[in-house]
């Protein structure tokens, strides 16, 4: 179970600033302000997309059964980790017409929020629900600031995963699924030479983003990659430069969907037998298995496999979605109501099946975490063994500056391929995190 999940695994990712000890500020607990309306419940997020809005469905189910009384509104807004979702948030706030609750990932991006007085503190929510002890002590420092409680964590996702189609790799003469970033070089080159398929499928310039997380975690070790997020953190290392030029080469057997397609367009080609590798977050998994018309349906082993990104092997490399409550919720009762379904036992359960991620919660249901992909994930998150790194696209220790910088010179990159810019922006977008 996660309870017994050790400290050391969680010590050993760069905690963002938001876990230092701070004072205790001014702002209190949640009872004060706000309205008791629970006549409806505005939900913002960006699962939308096929595979990802299954989960949410369950959900909302489950929360409407227990809340005949609430209209659930749902405001997602399309658009894989959130592109488009995070701008119209960020306006909406700015023009104090928050939703009831967003979706927030725990971590660097949640502080953002905080920092700007966006959110308000949950500690008395907590406490009545008794939550405190439902969630990894180490958890709950991801989302706590200045000693108080601010989102409310649903699951654990691990963004380092390989998906691959094993007929293409019999193809092309591979046998194993690559364990480090040159045999991963070398697959791809037999793809290439071999095949009629695309050797890596890529989709919306944020999985280029992904991708890259992913390459400088396999190339650099994970105490390196962690140590990329600490202030001050050197990104001119030659290691560095060797991680960029892999990428770079890796970059050259990508096939760059049309935008629209997003992440399910470049996941689709690998269970369809069109690409050969596919990197991606474990919501893929919900994506391929759940039943149509959302889901493609599909059977691990024969229509798809999947191991951890090369170089990557026994490090989970973690993302939480929580959903928070914004100041000046117009359906404030109806916000609580939603988050008590998003911090249960069943709500999660619902929720991580269908979702391709583990419970935020120690105390799941293991068995509904028993077969295919959603028991590997279940046993490598619960093994003490395993390391943790925070995913930087997906909000944990980045900030959304720097993540913003990052991505503006991943997509001048992809236009020039020029791998010393490429490096001098991403030193410059460390420099000017505000970490
Ligand atoms: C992540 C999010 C996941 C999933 C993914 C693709 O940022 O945490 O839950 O939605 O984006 O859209």
């Amino acid at each position: 179970m996660l309870g017994r999940a050790p400290r050391h695994r969680w010590t050993a990712f760069t905690a963002v600033a938001m876990t230092g000890a701070l004072a205790l500020s001014a702002c209190g607990g949640n009872g004060s302000k706000g309205n008791n309306d629970k006549s409806q419940v505005e939900v913002f997020s960006w699962w939308t997309g096929p595979g990802e809005a299954d989960g949410l469905a369950a959900m909302k189910a489950d929360f409407e059964k227990k809340n005949p009384g609430t209209k659930f509104v749902n405001a997602a807004i399309a658009g894989g980790s959130g592109t488009q979702a995070q701008a119209v948030l960020a306006s909406r706030l700015q023009n104090r017409k928050p939703p009831d609750s967003f979706q927030g990932h725990a971590g660097a991006e949640l502080l953002d929020y905080i920092k700007a007085g966006q959110i308000e503190p949950l500690d008395s929510f907590y406490d009545q629900n008794n939550l405190k002890s439902v969630y990894p002590q180490q958890l709950l420092q991801q989302i706590s600031y200045k000693g108080h409680i601010y989102s409310v964590p649903v699951n654990i996702h691990r963004s380092n995963m390989l998906w691959y189609n094993p007929k293409i790799l019999k193809d092309a003469g591979i046998s194993d699924a690559p364990k480090s970033i040159p045999e991963f070089i070398a697959d791809l080159k037999a793809v290439k030479q071999k095949t009629k398929n695309v050797p890596l499928s890529l989709g919306a310039q944020w999985t280029a983003d992904h991708l890259l997380e992913n390459v400088l975690l396999g190339d650099l070790g994970t105490d390196a990659y962690n140590a990329l997020w600490k202030p001050g953190a050197d990104w001119s290392s030659p290691a560095m430069t060797k991680a960029l030029n892999d990428y770079a080469e890796i970059i050259k057997y990508t096939t760059v969907e049309a935008a629209s397609t997003d992440w399910q367009g470049a996941a689709k080609a690998v269970v369809d037998g069109k690409a050969a590798f596919n990197i991606m977050g474990d919501w893929a998994y919900g994506y391929f298995v759940n039943p149509a018309p959302n889901g493609l349906a599909k059977k691990l082993d024969t229509d798809f496999k999947y191991a951890p990104t090369p170089g990557t092997d026994g490090t989970y490399l973690w993302l939480s979605d929580s959903f928070t409550l914004p100041k000046g919720a117009p359906h404030r009762a109806g916000a609580l109501a939603w988050l008590k379904e998003v911090s249960s036992r069943e709500g999660q359960d619902l929720f991580n099946p269908k979702k391709g991620s583990v419970p935020a919660r120690k105390d799941a249901d293991k068995s509904l975490y028993s077969t295919g992909y959603l028991k590997y994930a279940f046993e490598q998150w619960n093994n003490p063994a395993t390391k943790l790194a925070g995913s930087f696209w997906h909000g944990v220790n980045a900030s959304k500056k720097q993540h913003t910088d990052i991505d503006t010179a991943v997509g001048l990159f992809l236009q020039s391929k020029d791998v010393g810019k490429l490096q001098s922006q991403l030193v410059a977008a460390a420099k000017n995190s505000g970490q």
